[in-house]
């Protein structure tokens, strides 16, 4: 089972995304096979972890796990270790399709469903909210 950690606050500026990538970055340097979720329209943590961030289709970004349901997109990071679920600039709208979304799979199903290797699973972003 993976240990899942969310960095969270509504608050901006308060250091998420530079916690979440030194966190992930440090945990992978340890030797964990860790998994960072980026929940956040801004993308900064994927920008930064991979640097092809901009030929990175909306389906292979956590956008296809919001809305459309499907798998956790995993993309590996120059580090064997450390893996990055890109966000999009999409998820900006995300709120108000979830409003009206009849189901919608919550993320730690998601989670569950993914390779179970990889241990722990940071989540960062301004807004987690679930149904
Ligand atoms: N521990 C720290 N000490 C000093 N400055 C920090 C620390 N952590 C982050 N910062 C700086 O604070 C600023 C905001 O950090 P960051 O972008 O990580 O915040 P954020 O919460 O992700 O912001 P946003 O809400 O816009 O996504 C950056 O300039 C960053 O370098
Ligand atoms: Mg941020």
């Amino acid at each position: 089972m993976a240990l899942i950690t969310a960095i969270a606050s509504q608050k901006g500026g308060t250091g998420k995304t530079t916690t979440a990538i030194a966190l992930a970055s440090g945990l992978a340097h340890k030797g964990k096979h860790t998994l960072l979720i980026d929940m956040d329209s801004q993308a900064n943590a994927s920008k930064v972890l991979l640097p092809n961030y901009q030929q990175i289709a909306k389906e292979d970004t956590i956008y296809r796990t919001i809305i459309d349901m499907q798998s956790l997109p995993i993309h590996q990071t120059s580090n064997p270790r450390l893996s990055v679920s890109p966000a999009h600039i999409l998820l900006s709208d995300t709120d108000m399709q979830l409003t009206i979304a009849r189901d919608v799979l919550p993320l730690n199903m998601a989670v569950r469903g993914s390779n179970p290797c990889h241990i722990p699973v940071l989540v960062e972003g301004k807004k987690l909210t679930q149904r």
